[in-house]
């Protein structure tokens, strides 16, 4: 049967039996649980419980009912569409119609794939920002397509090159798929890059998918623009958002794509046959974080204390380069100056007891790159320790290699 698999799927590796590229899934990295400390998963707290009280109460209250035994509609709750349509006005600046815009899906991992399906085919070409999440690179390859790599500003703190982007356009361009705030290097897209890529989006008449997973998590005043809200680009965007990572909700499994209404057509229409439904119960627990959502801001409050702390125990050793955190609960760390980043997160795992993510899963322009994720662990102390067990082996590299700062 194997020989059978369509040949877009060939040399996907899963994760149950052998090492997989995208480091966080599968026995290899679960069966380290209690042998070692697990930073490589982007699940904010993780694995301590962290469901907010109120959220509880109403799950509590609606499984009495039964209610959540049935399906709602495959296009997801109306009520909820509703709450996300005053979200998406308050801090998107998106119209959206809840009944026209907006779709549920489970989890925004599967509603990032159902978006690129609608637009991507074989034989065409989807440009993909070079550091980035690993699943844009193999979404498209999945769906007959190829991913053209291009890197990111690393000198300019990972910002959009748009003349790289305008270069590696060609006629078989179709789409380009952007993480922002990016996932690894958490940076935000400023504003005035935005609005060139859109501009580039228009002129070259392409498809934009945006993921904006870590959008409700960002640092220091910095403004946060959905690309869906410039000009010209709201009929040319999907948007993708999650309520796993700021809201740190993940397992319930529930993420929404937003569109205009001729691109959202298409996914209600195919959306009984490739979502089902989302969680009735899943749903229940995001309307109410929508409706309630000042423990976001407690997250991330907290999670900048993590950032605060990881810079305060990474940023300073020779030859570690840290971005400092941008967004999110992890922190990107250019570790070229000691070596391979393969052999230096497998000495983190084996020296500290830490798993840690290899930055050549993000593309290319990751390598020699580490992904750490210092959010996790509810206990902050726990996390400190870890960082400091981490910082203790580059510091080892360092001075093996006499790398002075
Ligand atoms: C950038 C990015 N997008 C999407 C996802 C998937 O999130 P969800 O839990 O909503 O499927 C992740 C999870 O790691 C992510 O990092």
């Amino acid at each position: 049967m194997s020989v059978k698999i369509a040949e877009r799927y060939r040399g996907v590796e899963g994760g149950l039996f052998s090492k997989v590229t995208k480091a966080d899934v599968g026995d290899s990295f679960a069966s380290m649980e209690g042998q070692v400390t697990l930073m490589g998963w982007a699940d904010p707290f993780y694995p301590d419980p962290a469901i907010p009280p109120h959220i509880q109460k109403v799950l509590t209250e609606a499984v009495k009912t039964g209610f959540p035994a049935h399906y709602t509609m495959p296009i997801g709750s109306l009520e909820l569409r509703q709450e996300l349509a005053v979200k998406l006005k308050n801090f998107n600046r998106i119209c959206a119609d809840p009944r026209r815009n907006i779709i549920i899906t489970p989890g925004s991992d599967s509603g990032l794939f159902f978006a690129m399906s609608a637009f991507i085919g074989p034989g065409d070409e989807v440009l993909v920002p070079d550091p980035s999440y690993p699943n844009n690179f193999l979404n498209v390859q999945l769906l007959g397509a190829t991913a053209v790599p291009v890197p990111l500003d690393r000198e300019n703190g990972y910002q959009l090159d748009v003349d790289a982007f305008a270069r590696a356009v060609t006629a078989k361009t179709k789409a380009i798929v952007l993480t922002h705030p990016n996932n690894p290097t958490t940076t935000v897209f400023c504003r005035e890059g935005l609005e060139e890529l859109a501009r580039l989006v228009v002129e070259k008449d392409l498809a934009l998918i945006v993921d904006q997973a870590f959008e409700d998590s960002v640092f220091d005043g910095i403004e946060f623009v959905s690309p869906a809200a410039l000009p010209g680009m709201w009929e040319r965007t999907v948007t993708v958002c999650s309520i796993s990572k700021g809201m740190g909700l993940s397992g319930f499994r529930v993420g929404y794509l937003v569109a205009d209404d001729r691109v959202m057509d298409v996914f209600h229409g195919a959306a009984v046959n490739v979502l089902g439904a989302t969680n009735t119960l899943s749903q229940i627990a995001a309307l109410e974080a929508f409706r309630h959502p000042a423990f976001l801001q407690e997250n991330i409050r907290a999670f900048e204390r993590r950032r605060d702390m990881a810079w305060e125990e990474l940023s300073g050793i020779p030859g570690v380069r840290m971005y400092r955190p941008e967004s999110a609960f992890y922190c990107w760390l250019d570790v070229s100056a000691l070596g391979d980043s393969t052999e230096i997160v497998d000495r983190i795992l084996k020296e500290a007891g830490v798993a840690v993510n290899d930055g050549k899963a993000y593309g290319s322009q990751g390598a020699g790159c580490l992904r750490i994720i210092h959010g996790c662990l509810g206990d902050e102390e726990a996390a400190r320790q870890a960082l400091k067990r981490i910082a203790g082996v580059l510091n080892g590299i360092a001075g093996e290699r006499e790398v002075k700062q």
